[in-house]
């Protein structure tokens, strides 16, 4: 008879525990516990984890984390997986992009690997970052649970310090991407639902007083206000920006300190991305980061950047590839960015979550605008609390991970949301929330049009400063002639940014001649959009729906097989469609009338 142990008997009670999850459930792992990674040495835990799907976290219910290391022969108990051996996989990854068996799977997954660590040093510390992990991401350290992280897109840190031990440690991630009800976003997207680690993992060593913010930007005094949030004994902390002549020191209270300094940077836009290398200090504690200043305003209806009228030649993009899933890396960025260049635009929309860091910081340097934004993407369960929560930490998340990158201009809070009462007082919260932790940039939000009084009309443009408008006439809305109506029929008095248009085009053999998703029909469409909008003098930017085809679940049309069409180029990142040309003739002749003024 097999010896039965403590385990053993949990494996049979979990059999009849319906509430085995609640205590893998703390989302202690959240805003608050991030820390300043600019400038730090990181220690790379990519590469092969041991993996497993489990469909109906029998790991939770049988506590697999529990599990030592052992030889097969040495077991003593027939468990039903062994994190210790057994097939891996690369981190980063998206599961379904690694095997067909993967490729619709929905649920946990267990990534474990071992990592060997030195004794740590007196008066230092270790924290743990994921760069993004979909969608629930529990941890555990030598078989201790240590906390998990909701949300897709954004990094969080789990301290080690007092966990990680001498030799051989052994780290477990259960990352669950079912889609549900209280999730943010909830069960119904646009785009496909990856799972799994898809971001860099790395471990930080720090002194015991670690810098867990630092936050510069312009003020509308034009100095260069500074904010950093430092855990651990110091007085003071130093900022230099060396050359600016920038060498001041700042009182801490309570670990957090603030100044205003007076400076006159070269101010970094789109046609000059001009960055300062900024180091900060705090006791022991050293990070850098390279920041670009420049004021971006909204007065009345119109957008400044750097005092001057903005407009936006933007276009939408995904973090989507026919091979990497929602990975992706610089080669795939830059790529972006070239083709977003070539199209002549000086902005594009990070649709719908936030993108990699490096999406911003490779903007700073080249210079491009950005909009950012959080999934509150339509159905939202806006009445729950546990949702509002997460949403709210998503939104700290992306802004205290970006909020240093010039090029990010607007953060948008949803998309295309129902105008209710319970919406109305959840969006308000996280404008709040995005103008406490960044009163220097723009907000705005991907609303949709009143088409019953074909007029813009979304009670939330009171709470923005920009008002995204998604509008697909010629395509979802048959009557273009409403598009001009709706210019007529509103005055809004905010700026209006097409965040969304477009039509979907099959470019492949089994594409049609004509008709709906015929390339000759997407050009129409992005005629006569381009056409109309450029008569609506309270447009001050467009985004069309969308630079690259994409995939997604739930388009299984003829022409569309799994993938959504509206890119102006296909899906192999390479193939330009005509629209493309239509779009970039457009902004270049915006261009030479802006140069002209
Ligand atoms: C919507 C939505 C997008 C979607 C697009 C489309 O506006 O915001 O996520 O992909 O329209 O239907 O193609």
């Amino acid at each position: 008879m097999l010896e039965r142990s403590e385990l053993a008997e949990n494996a049979l009670h979990s059999l009849h525990d319906e509430d085995y999850d609640l205590a893998f459930n703390t989302q202690n792992l959240n805003a608050n516990t991030m820390i300043f990674t600019g400038g730090r040495k990181p220690r790379s835990l990519d590469g092969d984890w041991n993996f497993c799907v489990d469909l109906l976290d029998t790991g939770l219910r049988q506590k697999w984390f529990n599990l030592v290391p052992m030889a097969p022969e040495d077991r003593t108990e027939p468990w039903d997986y062994d994190p210790y051996m057994g097939e891996t996989v690369p981190v980063p990854s998206n599961w379904q992009m690694l095997k067909e068996k993967w490729y619709f799977f929905e649920g946990s997954a267990w990534y474990t690997r071992s990592v060997d660590m030195a004794p740590l040093p007196a008066n230092r510390r270790r924290f743990l970052r994921v760069g993004a992990a979909q969608y629930d991401c529990k941890v555990f350290v030598n078989g201790k649970f240590l906390g998990n992280h909701y949300g897709g897109s954004t990094p969080f840190f789990v301290e080690l310090t007092d966990d990680l031990t001498p030799g051989r440690n052994w780290i477990m991630f259960c990352v669950n991407n079912t889609r549900t009800l209280d999730r943010v976003p909830m069960r119904n997207t646009d785009w496909f639902n990856y799972g799994g680690i898809y971001r860099e993992v790395a471990i930080y060593e720090t002194p015991a007083t670690v810098i867990r913010d630092m936050f510069l930007h312009l003020d509308d005094a034009g100095n260069i206000s500074a904010q950093i949030t430092v855990d651990g004994p110091a007085d003071s902390a130093h900022v230099s920006i060396p050359d600016l002549g920038i060498n001041v020191a700042m009182e801490l209270r309570a670990g957090k300190g603030s100044c205003s300094i007076s400076a006159a940077p070269d101010l970094w836009s789109p046609d000059s991305p001009r960055l300062y290398d900024v180091t900060v200090t705090a006791g022991p504690d050293t990070v850098s980061d390279r920041i670009g200043f420049r004021r971006i305003e909204r007065r009345g209806t119109e957008i400044y950047l750097n005092g001057e009228k903005l407009f936006l030649r933007g276009i939408s993009v995904h973090e989507d590839d026919e091979i990497l899933g929602k990975v992706t890396n610089e080669t795939d960025l830059r790529r972006r960015f070239a083709d977003a260049a070539a199209l002549g635009c000086n902005f594009l929309r990070l649709a719908h979550y936030p993108h990699h860091e490096r999406a911003a910081q490779i903007a700073d340097e080249l210079g491009f605008l950005l909009w950012e934004e959080i999934p509150v993407y339509w159905a939202i369960d806006f009445a729950n609390p546990a949702t509002r929560r997460d949403a709210e930490n998503q939104l700290r998340e992306l802004i205290r991970r970006d909020r240093n990158r010039a090029s990010v201009v607007i953060w948008s809070i949803g998309n295309e949301n129902p105008d209710t009462d319970a919406r109305l007082d959840f969006m308000r919260g996280l404008a709040d929330i995005a103008r406490q932790e960044d009163p220097s940039r723009l907000l705005s939000a991907a609303c949709l049009v009143n088409h019953a009084k074909l007029r813009i009309q979304d009670r939330l443009a009171d709470y923005i400063d920009i008002i995204g408008l998604n509008e697909y006439y010629g395509w979802y809305e048959e009557n273009f002639d409403e598009l001009a109506l709706i210019g007529k029929n509103s005055a809004p008095v905010r700026p209006v940014v097409i965040s969304e248009t477009g039509a979907d085009a099959d470019i492949s053999s089994q594409g049609p001649a004509n008709g709906l998703f015929s390339e000759n029909y997407q050009s129409d469409v992005y005629r006569r959009q381009i056409d109309t909008l450029q008569t609506l003098d309270y447009v001050k930017g467009i985004s069309p729906w969308i630079l690259y085809d994409f995939r997604v679940e739930r388009r299984q049309n003829i022409f569309q097989r799994g993938r959504n069409l509206k890119g102006l180029i296909a899906g192999d990142k390479t193939t330009r469609k005509a629209a493309f040309g239509l779009l970039a003739k457009h902004y270049a002749s915006r261009t030479e009338a802006e140069n002209c003024k």
